[in-house]
Formats: C-alpha cells, sequence, structure tokens
C-alpha cells in the first residue's frame, strides 16, 4: 500500500511495514506534469493509492513515472483503474482508415503501438515518423478518449520529445472579448491521418471521421473550464465564415500552444506517461526517421464533451 507523500509540508510516513511505500508527487513544470515515485505500476493497487493517483492527475494533467517495467498486460490492468479501455477508434469507422494504422505486432483492439519500426516491410504500429501536430487523442469522435497512457519501449538518440499544452491556462488566457465570441459555439474536429498539415475543409466528410465538439469544455470532475480546440483536428468554428474562421482559428491554435502552458517531454527508456485529453493538447517533435522508436499506448473511453 502506498501513502501519498508531496514534495513539500507532508511528513514521511511509516515506510517499515512491509509491502508499503511512499509516493511523492514532483511537479515538472510551471505549466503542467508531475512525477510520482514510490509506485509499482506492476502490482495491484489499493483503492487508497489509485484515488492518490487520479487526484494528482486533476490536479497537474500529465503525470510522469519513470524506471517501470511493465507488460501490455500490466499496462492494461494499471489503466483499467480508471474507467473502461478505449478500443482502436479507426477500426470503428471504415476497413480504409483501419489500414492506416494496421501494425503487424498490434495485437490487442484496446493497445496502438506508436512506431517507426518495419518489420518485413510492414509497420508494426502506427504514427510511427516525424513531427506531429498538436492534437486531442480521437478528437474527431464523439466520444473522445479520456485518457492516453504512453511507454517508452525503444527511443532514437534525439527528438521525439512530447509537449503537453495546459488547456485549462489557455481558456483562463482568453479575453472576455474572447470568451463571449465562442461562448455556446461548436468547433468541426476532423480526422484525415496526417501528422503536421492542416485538414482540407473541403474534405469528404462521409469518408472521414469528424464530430461538433463544444469549443470550450468543462472537466467532468475538476469542473474547470478548458479550450477545446487544437491545430491538427479542428478544421472549422461553427457560425463563422470562412474569412473568420482563417484568422480566429489561427488565434486560437496559437494561445493553445504558448510555451508558458507548455510541459515538454523528454522520454528515458522505460518511462510510463499518462495524461488527461480533456485538459490538455499535446504534440511530437522531430527525430531521426532512421532511428526506431516504439511506445505502447491505450486509451481509457470518455464522454460526449459539455460546455
Ligand atoms: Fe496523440
Amino acid at each position: 500500500m502506498a501513502t501519498v507523500m508531496k514534495t513539500t509540508g507532508m511528513k514521511t510516513p511509516d515506510s517499515t511495514t512491509p509491502g508499503s511505500q511512499t509516493m511523492k508527487i514532483t511537479p515538472l513544470s510551471a505549466a503542467c506534469g508531475a512525477e510520482i515515485t514510490g509506485v509499482d505500476l506492476t502490482q495491484d493497487l489499493t483503492p487508497e493509492t489509485v484515488a492518490a493517483i487520479r487526484q494528482a492527475w486533476n490536479d497537474h494533467i500529465v503525470l510522469v513515472f519513470r524506471g517501470q517495467k511493465i507488460t501490455q498486460e500490466q499496462q492494461l490492468r494499471f489503466a483499467s483503474y480508471f474507467g473502461n479501455l478505449g478500443k482502436r477508434k479507426n477500426a470503428l469507422f471504415n476497413p480504409e482508415l483501419q489500414k492506416r494504422n494496421h501494425g503487424t505486432q498490434q495485437n490487442d483492439p484496446n493497445v496502438l503501438l506508436v512506431s517507426n519500426i518495419k518489420e518485413n516491410g510492414e509497420p508494426i504500429g502506427a504514427f510511427g515518423e516525424g513531427e506531429m501536430w498538436f492534437h486531442i487523442d480521437s478528437g474527431y469522435a464523439q466520444n473522445p478518449y479520456n485518457y492516453t497512457f504512453l511507454y517508452a519501449l525503444e527511443l532514437p538518440s534525439t527528438g521525439g520529445n512530447t509537449q503537453f499544452s495546459n488547456m485549462y491556462m489557455a481558456y483562463d488566457a482568453l479575453s472576455q472579448e474572447l470568451k463571449e465570441r465562442y461562448a455556446g459555439r461548436k468547433a468541426l474536429h476532423i480526422h484525415e491521418y496526417k501528422r503536421s498539415e492542416k485538414v482540407e475543409i473541403g474534405t469528404d466528410l462521409s469518408k472521414a471521421p469528424h464530430y461538433f465538439h463544444p469549443i470550450f469544455s468543462t472537466h467532468a470532475e475538476t469542473g474547470r473550464k478548458s479550450l477545446f480546440v487544437d491545430r491538427l483536428m479542428t478544421a472549422r468554428l461553427e457560425g463563422f465564415t470562412k474569412e473568420e474562421n482563417e484568422v480566429y482559428l489561427e488565434e486560437l491554435y496559437e494561445i493553445g500552444e504558448r510555451p508558458e502552458f507548455i510541459y515538454e517531454h523528454k522520454w528515458q527508456l522505460d518511462d510510463f506517461v499518462m495524461w488527461d485529453n480533456r485538459c490538455a493538447i499535446h504534440a511530437r517533435t522531430w527525430f531521426p526517421p532512421e532511428e526506431r522508436r516504439l511506445l505502447r499506448r491505450c486509451a481509457i473511453e470518455g464522454a460526449p464533451i459539455h460546455e
């Protein structure tokens, strides 16, 4: 059983009890992110420990556990403490889309291998190469994932960092004029399976997964409002002209990507990182394409977004 200790102000709990650990929470940036130590993700966790992790998650949006040696089964079991596992959503749309993130070593519908590795000419996973713009995982779906969990198995010598932006901060930074302009409005999110290109607004929506979500989202647990817009998939703000959209969208993307809202995670092997998609967007930096990178992803199913 783990007891919780924040980095400041709390007495060190007794750690002499067999099996007991001290869970420690250390913030990683002024924007978001905290490292958790004293929890072994391969073990069964008590409800108290799970509740403490959930509280830290609500406080810090992104949680980092280092030096974890977890199997796929252990990752899925840990993730299941936080809700129902989310299947790879592309499989739910059509076979053509399914092919695009079919990976030969993805042996469980709840697991996506984020990788550039090919074996015998076939990708073992998906979304493997290059830079990836800021996005919300499955933000194009009616029920975007609440949470994503990513575990580092192979890493390039440089780059491939994951940047997380705190979208509560983005909302709070909006002027009163912008809050009023977008209150009660929705935005169209489209998935075209591109990684660093704007969605074609003339896209045939019958073939592209898409959904209209409120521009502002209220988090079901914290009650806080966030900006629910990202550069990769948010294609249009409903109720505005094409010209207005071009200006307004860029303005919202830029607010969401301000450096002071971002924690950039530089991966180490055996890092386990989990984040809340409802109040964070994330992006990937470039890395050398000839070097191998492999991370194991799973997610927790979400619910409709409400303002
Ligand atoms: Fe992602």
